[in-house]
């Protein structure tokens, strides 16, 4: 963005000042620990290849397409959340809130992951996590996670952290650092690629990621996959609406989505097959839940030369992948509040920071002393991370899609994608019809699903 009071700064709003900068941004907000963290436990509890399978599916039929519809819902309205929607419809500014709402919740169990990322890099670094023996790493994660204080303390640390980027309006700043970082991430999974594939008895792994079961296709997996998709591309939380609100009217809107989502899935799959390769050279689960990443990249440090060292690199890009997202689910309420509710940036960002680290206590706590504790028979982080990937985002994605569809209508929606006309675009068409009638049928259905109401 073009000035220092960063997005949402009161001196009049500001605009990405490239293409690239805006690329970088979205991109930034999409690929974080959903790719690396979340795909590979969600791919590892829904039985492998199948569960890939119906994500690529729901990628292209409905990710892409919605990520161009925020994108033309955000810069199109200028403007926070609330009013963006509102502009086209003031019956629809309720998906603002609900992306306010969401925002909160999301935040506080996404930075507990965020601080077990701080935690691993620091460990790294003072070379006691290279001490540990491969077969020991689920313990000694299991020991960190279950313990009162110290993962509190770096949650505490992330969420700090992404208030202090917000607040000092430097995330233009984190932008130009990330275009040299996200690469170079891209280039260390390479490297991690290499080594996981090549461990003896990897190839079981790669053929459990690869081969669809379709036994395990059922309602659930499909919720599950579209759950990831959202999360993954960073939809349904109005993210994207309020970082297009800072775009130019000359950006190509359409090639735009087709990159970042490609970007995006293009990480999420190399991490399965960083991850995958390395549980079975171990003779770990794939189902191991929200620990895998954290038990399984450690251990393939261990079998690589200079392992503390790489292990050290990746991490701290890790955190910085996670920060680069954790500043996007911020900025949609730092937006709504300094623009609705007229608060200054530092306020809105430590009232922020402080209600999600609350948030995030009882989040961390289940994993460890309030194991027991359910609630819709779900510990605390499941009912959190449930609601939030496979209720609120897909509900405001189908919202989206209708109110694009059936209420802005064909002609405004496809003027503001094709920027007037001046982009000539044969996908275009296809993405208006994909969004009036695909989306909403195929996302009510797993909606219908997601609450219970059918039951596949
Ligand atoms: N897409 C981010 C990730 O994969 O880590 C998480 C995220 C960011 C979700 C922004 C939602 C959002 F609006």
């Amino acid at each position: 963005m073009s000035n220092n009071k960063g997005a949402g700064g009161q001196m009049g709003r500001d605009q990405f000042r490239s293409r690239l900068g805006f690329i970088f941004a979205a991109a930034g907000s999409a690929i974080g620990l959903g790719n690396i963290w979340r795909f590979p436990y969600m791919t590892g509890a829904s039985g492998g290849g199948a569960f890939v399978l119906m994500y690529l599916a729901i990628v292209l039929v409905v990710g892409v397409s919605l990520l161009l519809v925020e994108f033309s819902i955000g810069r199109h309205g200028k403007a926070n959340a609330v009013d963006s929607y509102a502009k086209i419809n003031k019956s629809f500014a309720w998906i603002g809130y609900l992306g306010v709402f969401t925002s909160f919740l999301l935040i506080s169990y996404y930075s507990v992951v965020g601080g077990w990322t701080i935690f691993y890099t620091f460990k790294s670094a003072t070379g006691s996590l290279a001490s540990v023996p491969a077969d020991q790493m689920g313990n000694f994660f299991g020991g960190f996670i279950s313990k009162p204080l110290m993962p509190l303390f770096y949650h505490f640390l992330f969420i700090a952290l992404t208030v202090w980027i917000v607040a000092n309006g430097i995330s233009g700043g984190i932008e130009k650092y990330t275009k040299a970082l996200m690469p170079l991430l891209f280039v260390m999974l390479l490297i991690l690629l290499v080594r996981a594939i090549t461990l003896p008895g990897a190839m079981k792994g790669v053929a459990w990621y690869l081969k669809p079961d379709f036994s395990k296709l059922t309602g659930s997996t499909v919720v599950a996959a579209c759950g990831q998709v959202f999360f993954s591309l960073s939809l349904g939380l109005s993210g994207m609406v309020t970082y297009a609100s800072y775009l130019s009217k000359d950006e190509n809107l359409i090639s735009n989505s087709f990159i970042v989502a490609m970007a995006d899935t293009l990480i999420a799959i190399i991490a399965g097959f960083v991850i995958f390769p390395t549980i079975f050279a171990f003779g770990g689960e794939p189902s191991g839940g929200p620990g895998l990443v954290f038990i399984s990249l450690p251990q393939i440090f261990t079998k690589m030369p200079l392992g503390s060292v790489f292990a050290f690199i990746f991490f701290l890009l890790l955190v910085i992948a996670a920060l680069t997202s954790s500043i996007s689910i911020m900025e949609v309420c730092i937006t709504f509040f300094t623009e609705k509710v007229k608060w200054s940036r530092l306020k809105a960002s430590l009232f922020y920071g402080a209600v999600c680290f609350l948030l995030g206590v009882p989040v961390s706590l289940s994993f460890g002393m309030w194991g027991d504790v359910k609630i819709l028979g779900k510990g605390i982080f499941d009912l959190f991370d449930y609601f939030c990937s496979n209720i609120s985002l897909p509900l405001s994605g189908l919202a989206c899609a209708i109110l694009v569809g059936w209420f802005w209508g064909k002609d405004k929606a496809l003027a503001e994608v094709t920027n007037n006309g001046t982009i000539q675009s044969s996908v275009a068409g296809l993405w208006f019809f994909t969004v009036k009638y695909i989306i909403p049928i195929v996302l009510g259905i797993i909606f219908l699903q997601a609450i219970g109401i059918l039951n596949v």
